[in-house]
């Protein structure tokens, strides 16, 4: 049987919440990544030195992975430090903080605890009520102009309030104010769901792109075409079949500034099967499963290691814990549920099987 290992893989957006979901979900993740950038988007969101700590002690915790509380004191990403401190174990979660218009003198506090900062349009998506109200890039310049200084990435959120199939598509001129006024900053289209999204990153240096595997699956017709998918249901919504192209020709190829990030997004069933359905597909364990499949089905499994590592290591300058992980072409059945949460393709026969994680 076809079998194909992927080293250190890495998921460059997941949310992994908090208290009992984060139990349930964050092994889920730390079982066949190497790292995981976590989303802040908890209530409230993580903003201040002491959430960034506490909250990456949890997670590690929830990972089985809990180092005590004198070593939480020490840890830091600075290359100096001990590695045991910065790792704690086969599995990284780089922490990020919600966007405001932070001053120079609080992020220097925070540097060394986190790996960026997620901007987001106030009331985009599940709790991001907090975030950004207008683009003044005038306010939002020393903030900016001090990430770039300090090399904290900008990873955004790229929707606009407008008619929802063209919220992406609209938020094209915002990341070209970004990226032409701040030259040196780098920023991060997360989760990217348009054409319009992959013709833009070529165009400026330091625009890169995250993309999640449900996009590079599914379209809209998925999600509302025939009755109603929630567990599809995602922000930004998958849009059209020449979108989903587009993505996949540059995640297929493995282009260097694009990235996997899964954007895997629990939600307790009774809040997706429900009238007023949260957003967010769950698919964190099995998006190796999936994207094998996918590139397998392409004959590009040869551009995968890429695409979930060895991109995002180059354009970050990460160095991750060693992990393999074998995946078997081998029918697997999803499983109904993890715990309360509905995966992605709940009770489907995927291609691919996870054989082994070394
Ligand atoms: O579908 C989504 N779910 N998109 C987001 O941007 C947020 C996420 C969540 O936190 O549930
Ligand atoms: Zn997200």
């Amino acid at each position: 049987m076809k079998t194909h290992s992927l080293l250190m893989p890495l998921d460059m957006h997941v949310h992994l919440r908090d208290g009992e979901m984060l139990q349930n979900v964050a092994k889920l993740t730390s079982y066949t990544f190497s790292g995981a950038v976590v989303m802040p988007n908890l209530v409230p969101p993580v903003k201040t030195r002491e959430q960034v700590k506490a909250y990456r002690e949890r997670i590690m915790f929830a990972c089985g992975l809990g180092i005590n509380e004198d070593e939480i004191e020490d840890f830091s990403f600075d290359e100096d430090e001990d590695e045991a401190l910065i790792g704690g174990g086969d599995f990284e979660p780089f922490m990020t903080i919600f966007y405001d218009n932070y001053s120079e003198e609080y992020l220097e506090e925070v540097r060394d605890l986190i790996f960026g900062i997620k901007l987001y349009p106030a009331g985009i998506t599940t709790n991001s009520e907090g975030g950004v109200k207008d683009f003044n890039l005038e306010a939002m310049r020393p903030t900016l102009e001090a990430m770039a200084r300090m090399d904290i990435p900008l990873l955004v959120h790229g929707e606009t309030a407008g008619f929802v199939m063209d919220r992406e598509k609209e938020f094209m001129s915002i990341y070209e104010l970004l990226a032409s006024n701040f030259p040196d900053l780098k920023i991060v289209m997360e989760h990217i769901t348009t054409k319009a999204a992959v013709d833009l990153l070529d165009k400026f240096p330091n625009l890169y792109a995250t993309i999640t595997v449900h996009h590079l699956l599914i379209t809209l017709d998925d999600v509302a075409g025939g009755m109603l998918q929630p567990h599809l249901f995602c922000k930004p919504i998958a849009k059209r079949p020449e979108d989903r192209e587009a993505l996949l020709e540059l995640a297929l190829n493995a282009h260097p500034k694009v990235m996997f990030g899964s954007d895997s997004a629990p939600h307790p069933q009774h809040a997706k099967e429900s009238c007023g359905c949260g957003a967010g597909v769950f698919t964190a364990p099995i998006a190796l499963q999936l994207l094998c499949e996918l590139f397998d089905k392409h004959g590009k499994l040869d551009n995968l290691q890429s695409f979930v590592s060895d991109n995002a290591q180059s354009i970050y300058g990460i160095c991750p814990e060693f992990k393999e992980v074998v995946l078997e072409e081998k029918p697997f059945t999803v499983p109904a549920k993890y715990g309360d949460v509905v995966p992605m393709y709940a009770g489907k026969t995927i291609g691919w099987s996870i054989e082994d994680v070394l």
